[in-house]
């Protein structure tokens, strides 16, 4: 497989990276709760950012719009009752705070959430977002902020055991993500089936129209949590930087998101909202 090559394409990134392997080493906010993270993002230190933001032009005047696809637990889902949360939400907001702006959400398909930036019509894509080469050529990514593995979806007494023995076997994957990518890279078009959303993917998969899903390893475990006969094969089809998309060239905004990014990390408001939507183990 083409794990090695995959992960040439992630150096842009490398640094970034591991400055927040870093700051989650630390582990200082490990314990900090939701509430602490959100006194964090209104604190007075939300004006050191807020220079930036004075010369930012943004989609609409005083806010911060961010295109992202709410099916993708713990990143971004849509509640029963209609709200859109999870740690890019959240992350957002921190980062609209700082850079005193309103978060602005625009919930759509996962494709149309990359080329919405592209297009102008959203100043932030956020949506568990792999930094690939390909996306680096028509848009900018910020730092990383989280890391991703693609992941191997099976029903419980499957005799796929291994990424290698996806050959020959029907993959679903969310249209227009790595994972689509990769398996149709590696296994032919033929054999990976788009659908919406990682969700109607695994329904597929329930009902026998897949042999698998490969999707990223966070909804994966919230997907087979809530689906009993599923498993998460015990391996990893590709390691992945998630970043924030925005309009190539737009500096002062890149910016601007990477220095709120950067106190986010480093005073553990980040890693307080990763705690609050992912349990340890
Ligand atoms: N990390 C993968 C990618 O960038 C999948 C992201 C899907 N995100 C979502 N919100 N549906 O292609």
């Amino acid at each position: 497989m083409k794990k090695i090559s995959r992960r040439s394409f992630l150096a842009a990134a490398a640094v970034s990276a591991a400055a927040l392997a870093l700051t989650a080493c630390g582990g200082s906010a490990s314990t900090a709760s939701s509430a602490a993270a959100s006194s964090v993002a209104a604190s007075s230190e939300a004006a050191s950012t807020s220079a930036a933001a004075a010369e930012l032009t943004t989609v609409e005047a005083g806010k911060l719009t961010m295109a992202t696809n709410a099916t993708f637990p713990p990143y971004e889902m849509t509640t029963d009752a209609g709200t859109i949360e999870g740690i890019d939400v959240d992350t957002a907001q921190a980062i609209a705070e700082k850079l005193g702006l309103e978060l602005q959400i625009d919930d759509m398909d996962f494709d149309a959430a990359l080329l919405s930036v592209q297009q102008g019509k959203a100043d932030i894509a956020m949506a568990g977002i792999t930094v690939t080469d390909e996306r680096m050529a028509v848009m900018s990514f910020s730092d990383s902020y989280a890391t991703g593995i693609q992941s191997v979806i099976v029903p419980e007494g499957s005799d796929i055991a291994s990424v290698d023995d996806l050959a020959g076997k029907k993959i679903g994957t969310q249209r227009g993500t790595t994972g689509y990518l990769y398996c149709s890279d590696d296994f032919g078009e033929d054999a990976v089936v788009a659908y919406d959303n990682g969700l109607t993917a695994v329904q597929a998969l329930n009902n026998g129209q897949v042999d698998a899903v490969v999707i990223d390893n966070e909804p994966a475990k919230a997907y087979v949590e809530s689906n009993p006969g599923l498993k998460i094969l015990d391996t990893s089809y590709a390691e992945e930087d998630y970043a924030i998309g925005m309009a190539k060239g737009n500096t002062a905004l890149l910016e601007a998101v990477n220095a709120a990014l950067e106190e986010l990390k480093a005073d553990g408001t980040l890693q307080a909202i990763v705690d609050k939507y992912i349990k340890a183990e």
